[in-house]
């Protein structure tokens, strides 16, 4: 894996104080941004006004994870907005290789996302459109759940599937992500670590961020 990569999830900040929030992160090589709709998940968070304002008070990427129905229809204007990186999940998109060559149009990254539950093998053509795998390592829809270690061995086979050259994607995880389990995660070859509570849920953010770089970096 290259350089580890460590992506705060907004969804455990402030939202009252988004900006600030950001900005105590400066470090971070994206802010993810987790997008719910109370469809695909069981939760609301915010959606793409929120995203318009976050891009006007930051200079980093945001990372937008869209757990969403329908992200065929929608997740072009996140794209368009100038999210740098978008997520949608594969169990929702009806056509996700059209959905990632739209976003590629728009001027975006295109990024995949399975949920623990759903495997890899059946996904890799479409895999071959996309820039970032996400692997999910909690039933997305909720922060500060514990990390399900079963998935890393999707994440073996993803590190396998990139270092023989047969995808070239950056692999993402996401879910319970803290000072207990990103070892794990880094050994299994993670690149980008999302982690929520465990950035916000510190007493400096900024400095969560940088231990967890160093931790994932060992
Ligand atoms: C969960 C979200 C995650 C969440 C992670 O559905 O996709 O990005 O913010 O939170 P932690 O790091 O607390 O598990
Ligand atoms: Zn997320």
């Amino acid at each position: 894996a290259s350089k580890p990569m460590i992506a705060p999830s907004i969804l455990s900040a402030d939202f009252a104080r988004l900006a600030d929030e950001v900005a105590a992160v400066e470090g971070s090589d994206w802010i993810h941004v987790d997008v719910m709709d109370a469809h695909f998940v069981p939760n609301l968070t915010l959606g793409l006004p929120v995203v318009k304002s976050l891009l006007k008070v930051t200079d980093i990427p945001l990372d937008c994870h869209l757990m969403i129905e329908n992200p065929d229809k929608w997740a072009i204007g996140y794209a368009e907005a100038g999210a740098y990186n978008v997520t949608v999940h594969v169990e929702a998109a009806a056509d996700p290789i059209a959905l990632a060559k739209n976003l590629h149009a728009a001027g975006a990254k295109a990024g995949l996302s399975i949920k623990p539950g759903t495997p890899l093998e059946p996904h890799l053509e479409t895999l071959k459109h996309y820039d970032t795998l996400l692997v999910m390592s909690v039933e997305p829809g909720f922060g500060g759940q514990s990390f399900m270690a079963e998935v890393l061995d999707k994440v073996r086979a993803a590190r396998n599937l990139v270092d023989t050259g047969h995808l070239k994607l950056l692999v993402e995880i996401d879910g319970g992500i803290n000072a207990d389990t990103i070892e794990q995660a880094a050994e299994a070859g993670v690149d980008c670590f999302v982690a929520g509570s465990a950035v916000y849920g510190a007493d400096d953010p900024g400095k969560a961020v940088q231990a967890l770089r160093e931790q994932a970096d060992a």
